[in-house]
């Protein structure tokens, strides 16, 4: 887990991913952010990850997500990104960062949100022009390369989903057109793309699902794909569990194995790890790189610091978000404050 690892036209430095996790510590309406998010990233970068996923950037406003987001949304916003980014790579010289890149879509909290079984052909293509005008700003301010964000019920993911996605036309869950339209535009910006792809809806009887997923892997060329599911009300598991779950997508990772994806496509899987001793089943199943999301929050130096501090996965950290809080753990900030 600290050897090297390539993927695209660079190289991290080890196999650790800190999985995109919004710190919800931007202004609400501008998604410029506040010196608290400095902090937290140069802290996170001084913790030896290899690949750093920024948290999710709305590239619209039309797809916010409703919290105090992170806004890549104009050109603006490049020079707040590239001030990030400079920090990190001054706390960390060999760190990867990668830019994600957001739309909520019927998630989201605008009025004018997009409803994915009413939109026209018209925002579909407006949508498209906004991931790559993001993505082009991502470029400019500095970052190794992007990542589309397509998992836990926001635009993209519900769009490959037949669940959520009722379409009979072009845009028709089964052939996935707004994803492959997205990847196409933002390829024209010459930066490497990857995806956080929705592989189980945990939704009996519906895609998304662990062999769909292989099927828009297959099909289209991203140059990594992080591994991830769950979703809201009828979904069996949430994206974020509560308890003692380990390694929540172990069936998707056989599933990927089992169509020799795992030889050809560099592969994040995140999800239930709590420590480098959990990846290890992961990386016995042949995966290159894990992600970690709430555990650096618990902790943001555990890869380095010989780790006492254990997530118990309640789930608070999210819960701030909702009440207008940043994202953070409150059992560290009870520790912090004995
Ligand atoms: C506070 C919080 C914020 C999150 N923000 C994002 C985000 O911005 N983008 C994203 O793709 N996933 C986000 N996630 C989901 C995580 O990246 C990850 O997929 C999930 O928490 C499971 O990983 P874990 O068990 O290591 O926490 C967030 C999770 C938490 C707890």
């Amino acid at each position: 887990m600290f050897t090297k690892f390539n993927i695209a036209n660079f190289e991290v430095e080890n196999r650790s991913v800190r999985s995109a996790t919004a710190t919800a510590t931007c202004d609400l309406k501008t998604g410029i952010p506040e010196q608290k998010f400095y902090d937290i990233y140069e802290s996170l970068a001084r913790g030896h990850v290899g690949l750093l996923i920024q948290e999710h950037s709305f590239v619209s406003l039309r797809g916010h997500a409703g919290h105090k987001q992170f806004g890549i949304h104009t050109d603006e916003m490049i020079q707040y990104h590239k001030k990030a980014n400079d920090l990190m790579r001054a706390a960390n010289d060999k760190i990867r960062i990668c830019c994600q890149l957001a739309h909520a879509g019927p998630n989201g909290g605008a009025a004018n949100k997009i409803q994915i079984n009413e939109a026209t052909a018209a925002d579909f293509e407006e949508v498209v022009q906004q991931f790559k005008e993001a993505a082009l700003r991502a470029k400019k301010a500095g970052y190794d390369c992007v990542q589309l964000h397509s998992g836990h019920t926001y635009l993209l993911s519900q769009t490959i989903s037949d669940f959520y996605n009722k379409r009979t036309d072009e845009y028709k869950a089964s052939d996935f057109k707004l994803l492959r339209d997205v990847l196409e535009a933002v390829r024209t910006v010459n930066i490497p793309v990857g995806i956080k792809l929705q592989c189980d809806d945990f939704i009996e009887g519906h895609s998304m699902n662990a062999v769909s997923a292989c099927k828009i892997i297959s099909a289209l060329k991203f140059d990594f794909v992080e591994v991830t599911g769950g979703g809201q009300g009828v979904a069996k598991y949430s994206t974020i569990r509560a308890g003692k779950d380990q390694y929540y997508y172990r069936h998707v990772i056989q599933e990927f194995k089992a169509q020799n994806l795992l030889d050809k496509q560099p592969v994040i899987v995140t999800g239930g790890f709590e420590n480098v001793e959990d990846a290890q089943m992961a990386f016995d199943d042949g995966v290159p790189l894990v992600g970690y999301s709430r555990k650096f929050l618990r902790n943001d130096q555990f890869l380095i610091d010989g780790d006492t501090k254990k997530c118990v996965r309640c789930n608070q950290c999210i819960g701030a978000i909702y009440k207008g809080q940043d994202a953070h753990c409150t059992i560290s900030e009870r520790e912090r404050q004995k």
